[in-house]
């Protein structure tokens, strides 16, 4: 299986019991909702969604904003939770890497999906091409800061991290220069550093960076025993906004 088939089948797995474990998502989709539910769009806009997951962002910005919707994920099992929880919205599954899709939209907008994405950049460009003149992609992605504590107890011991290198907020405006990037950071509590790595598998969220060895058990409880019991995770999202105009 490549990277992209082991993030889809992670993802397919979770689907089910998504939601009982998407706390920092749901933060997420609140603020970009507001987000934007704030910017200038036409009456009835078509939007495209990409990574909906269950749709967390759907029910709460579809019935806002009304209009066209094409909802999409990568994952077939994620795409069927987010059509039976809102129907109404046109389903499909689409690679938002690279969307193959000949039609273009008012709004793109999609919540803790793009930083799965192997090529930002380059994602982002081939999306930004689907806008219509005066139209707005609008993203949420984890920025550097993220899981700092969990990275954190890895470095003091020595080990490599599994979670991926997230990009400073300044690395994403050098990448990204026609983006206006609002942040937001926020902290969950966790029982243990064991119930954080739990909730990010229960979500399938789990998918390592490429090439990362596994931590032995014994590795893995002293990165418990370092985060303390409970422990706070910090979440760092970087909410990306691209205007045509
Ligand atoms: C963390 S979930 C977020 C889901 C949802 N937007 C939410 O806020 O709960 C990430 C989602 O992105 C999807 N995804 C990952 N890579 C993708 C890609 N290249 N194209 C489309 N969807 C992708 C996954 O299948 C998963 O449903």
């Amino acid at each position: 299986m490549n990277r992209k088939q082991q993030v889809r089948a992670a993802f397919s797995a979770a689907a089910r019991f998504y939601e009982e474990a998407a706390r920092a998502q749901a933060i997420s989709a609140d603020f970009l909702a507001e987000l934007v539910a704030g910017l200038p769009a036409p009456q009835a806009p078509k939007v495209l969604e990409f990574g909906c997951g269950t749709g967390l962002l759907t029910r709460r910005l579809y019935p806002r904003l009304g209009g066209e919707w094409l909802v999409s994920d990568l994952s077939p099992d994620m795409l069927r939770a987010a059509e039976s929880a809102l129907p109404g919205p046109r389903y499909q599954i689409v690679d938002a890497e690279n969307p193959d899709l000949d039609e273009s939209f008012d709004l793109i907008v999609s919540n803790m999906a793009a930083q799965w994405f192997a090529d930002l950049p380059e994602a982002v460009a081939r999306l930004a091409s689907r806008l219509d003149p005066a139209g707005h992609l609008v993203f949420s992605t984890l920025a550097a800061g993220s899981f700092r504590q969990w990275r954190d107890a890895h470095q003091v011991l020595g080990l490599e991290c599994g979670v991926p290198a997230f990009p400073t907020v300044d690395a994403l405006k050098n990448t990204l220069p026609q983006a206006r990037i609002v942040e937001q950071t926020f902290d969950l509590d966790y029982a243990d550093g064991r119930a954080f790595a739990a909730e990010l598998k229960h979500i399938g969220a789990g998918t390592p960076t490429p090439g990362h060895v596994p931590l032995s058990v014994g590795q893995l409880r002293r990165v418990f025993q370092g985060l303390g019991s409970p422990c706070a995770m910090t979440y760092h999202v970087a909410h990306v906004i691209i205007s045509k105009e």
